[in-house]
């Protein structure tokens, strides 16, 4: 082994390659729960590229075969519904696992200098994310694919002057049908996971780069090197120490993966919609249309948000921004400490507000437009709107105040100092 491993380095960097991305990276020895995730958003994305070569084997992206191909999967193909299964759970999964992971990067600071690329190419890799899941959706052509993808393209169509003719050269005709499966199909097999795969790659060189931060924001990189082992004082090898972590990990993971595969893969129609059972007909629109679940808080701002002047496009500018505001986390914050465990009640409260709004926003997403009246039946309405309408707009400003307001109170708040040791 040794003299082939010995071939191989001479004629390519194999050794040098695990060492600098892997086998010598010298990380914090503090690493807690939330560092799981990025291992695990990793492991999910094998899953899906792995499950996803063995749908298409058996998948045609031709909308009068697709939706009956999917069945076939599920009932005729072997081991078909384990595949499919894994593959539906997985994109639900995957949010999850990312949502905990940007969540740990906002506790610890983890995107402030030297590290603002990292959280860049992790913004990136989260619209590719949103739109992989999107383009996917579509495929099994069932009647929330088919709206869904219709009501999401028309929303480009609200664009001043060009929307219209946007909306018809994404679909490429004038409604969603066979061309655009064709092409959504292209974008979600093999376009995407490429520059997926690729931003990954980047995320983690960059990563790799800068040294990793952890709970207590202690800059390893600049501490004193232990004289018996030539490491930072709080350093160790990600190998073995965080091989080990990362495997109880996925363990853990797999654990309730398969509960959701084997016991409830539908989730309760919140990871497959029931209206996803029935087959696209262009000529009904079902009574409700809602995205996904990790869609949603973006899609209750969307409802929020008055059609000023007639045109949604206001929606559609606040749902943009409010995805793109991530990128410009890392200059507004403005605290004298990375981690919240030294920030002062300012951050806290604002940071807890956030994922308030973030779970309200979803949950409202979630709620059939028909009902959201309906909550303020009991209640008398707020200025002739709805109160579902007002909580979410209430929730979407707060959601905005938490990144427009970050550079005032992340420089005011009291912080306690940073220690120059991690505290385990
Ligand atoms: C496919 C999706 C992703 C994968 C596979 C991935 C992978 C990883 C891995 C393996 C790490 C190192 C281990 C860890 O810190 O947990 C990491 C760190 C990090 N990731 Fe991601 N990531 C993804 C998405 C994202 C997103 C969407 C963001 C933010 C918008 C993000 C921001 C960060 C940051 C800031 C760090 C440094 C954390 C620290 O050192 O404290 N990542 N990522």
């Amino acid at each position: 082994m040794e003299k082939m491993l010995a071939w191989i380095d001479a004629r390519f960097p194999l050794t040098a390659l695990w060492e600098s991305q892997w086998g010598k990276y010298v990380a914090p020895k503090n690493f807690n729960f939330w560092y799981y995730f990025g291992s695990l958003a990793a492991f999910v994305l094998v899953i899906q590229i792995v499950t996803g070569i063995f749908l298409t084997m058996n998948y045609k992206p031709d909308a009068t075969k697709a939706f009956e191909s999917v069945e076939y999967i599920m009932r005729d193909v072997q081991w078909g519904w384990l595949i499919r299964y894994m593959h539906s759970t997985g994109a639900s999964m995957f949010f999850i696992v990312v949502y905990l992971h940007m969540f740990r990067g906002l506790m610890y600071g983890s995107y402030r200098k030297p590290r603002e690329l990292v959280w860049i190419f992790g913004c990136l890799i989260y619209l590719a994310l949103m739109a992989e899941a999107f383009f996917g959706y579509l495929l099994p052509w069932g009647q929330m694919s088919y709206w869904g993808a219709q009501v999401i393209v028309n929303l480009f169509s609200s664009i001043p002057l060009i929307g219209e003719d946007l909306a018809v050269w994404i679909r490429g005709d004038f409604t969603i049908s066979d061309v655009t499966l064709n092409r959504f199909f292209a974008f979600h097999v093999i376009a995407l996971p490429l520059v997926l795969l690729g931003l990954v790659m980047a995320h983690l060189m960059a990563l790799h780069e800068t040294g990793s931060n952890n709970p207590d924001g202690v800059q390893i990189k600049y501490q004193p090197k232990d004289p018996a082992t030539g490491l930072p004082l709080d350093g160790i090898y990600s190998h073995p120490y965080y091989t080990v972590k990362d495997i109880v990990g996925v363990v853990v993971f797999l654990a309730v993966f398969s509960v959701i595969v084997f016991f409830m893969p539908e989730m309760g129609g919140y990871f497959i919609e029931a209206n996803n059972f029935v087959p696209a007909d262009p000529l009904r629109t079902p009574v409700h249309i809602a995205p996904v679940w990790y869609f949603t808080p973006y899609y209750a701002m969307l409802r929020a948000v008055p059609s000023y002047f007639g045109t949604q496009v206001w929606g559609v500018i606040v749902m943009g921004l409010a995805v793109m505001v991530f990128f410009a986390v890392p200059w507004l914050d403005r605290g004298a400490v990375r981690s919240v465990r030294y920030r002062g009640t300012l951050y806290k409260t604002w940071l807890a507000i956030f994922v308030v709004s973030f779970l309200v926003l979803g949950y409202l997403g979630v709620v059939p437009i028909t009902i959201w009246g309906q909550f303020g039946e009991s209640v008398p309405l707020v200025g002739g709107v709805d109160r579902a309408t007002v909580v979410a707009r209430v929730f979407t400003a707060l959601y905005f105040a938490f990144f427009v307001l970050m550079p005032w109170y992340t420089a005011i708040d009291k912080t306690k100092p940073e220690p120059t040791r991690v505290t385990g």
